[in-house]
């Protein structure tokens, strides 16, 4: 079969931007082993000749209905697959996959039958509420950065918008670039519908979900979007962490001062 990356140039340029955002996730520490997943909704943008490629596995249960992508093309990275693979090989690392039309299961329709990410659960929930809601956010990426998770095991963090507003404090970028912060998930079992639940809980108010004890989850208009915002907001982690490592406790932009940069850059 011809690559399905010859066929639809929306895909094509999906993946490019993957593999290259995987990369990244790899270079910053944040990716050890399989650890992390990328998913990207190419539903609007992917040509006729990919919407109607024939499944080349059988279908996956979803475990729930996602009515909003019944039908629904997406990238996924593939379970088990490392970030640094992804980078080099995307389509040996990941597949594209068709959401049913009645949207309770999916199919692998190219190029490879690679098995998607065992956070499949969550990354489907969370485009189903993006697109449910109207949103154009079209990419969901997971990741561990050491120094955002490190700060979830502070319990002290975990209460809202507590850690959210000590990173916008950090340097002016995070309020500027993060502007609706760091939404909270409380533990829960990786690959779980509890944990898809919690996160799309916190989606209403926030881009960038800390999954307690274990990564974040971003959600953006494409995968670029979405690392920069983690890639801010682990910047303000290490300032924070700098500053502690000095043995002081850093002093933080006012809440006056950051008022005005909200006032200012229209945030
Ligand atoms: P996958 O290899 O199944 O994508 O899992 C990695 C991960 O980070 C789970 O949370
Ligand atoms: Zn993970």
């Amino acid at each position: 079969m011809d690559s399905i990356l010859n066929i639809c140039p929306a895909t094509a340029k999906a993946v490019n931007d993957v593999a290259e955002v995987a990369g990244y996730l790899w270079q910053k520490g944040w990716a050890e082993r399989n650890g992390g997943n990328i998913t990207v909704n190419l539903s609007d943008s992917a040509a006729d000749a990919a919407r109607t490629l024939q499944p080349i596995a059988p279908p996956t249960p979803i475990g729930r209905t996602l009515p909003h992508i019944k039908g629904g093309i997406f990238f996924c990275k593939g379970t088990n697959k490392r970030m640094r693979d992804l980078a080099r090989y995307p389509m040996d690392n990941g597949s594209v996959i068709r959401v049913s039309d009645d949207g309770t299961n999916y199919s692998i329709i190219a190029d490879k039958p690679v098995k998607p990410t065992s956070e499949i659960i969550s990354h489907l929930s969370i485009h189903n509420y993006l697109v449910g809601k109207g949103s154009n956010y079209r990419a969901v990426v997971h990741t561990h950065p050491i120094d955002l998770v490190a700060m979830s095991h502070n319990p002290a963090f975990l209460e809202k918008d507590l850690l959210g507003t000590l990173l916008w404090s950090m340097i002016p970028e995070t309020r500027a670039f993060c502007p609706r912060g760091l939404g909270i998930a409380p533990y829960a079992l990786p690959g779980s519908a509890e944990l898809a639940d919690a996160t799309i809980a916190q989606l209403d108010e926030y881009d960038v979900v800390m999954w307690e004890k274990h990564g974040v989850c971003s959600v953006s208009e494409n995968v670029g979007e979405a690392f920069d915002m983690i890639d801010t907001l682990s910047k303000s982690a290490q300032i924070y962490l700098t500053a502690k490592s000095m043995g002081f406790e850093p002093e933080g932009i006012s809440p006056e001062k950051m008022e005005e940069m909200k006032r200012v850059f229209n945030l």
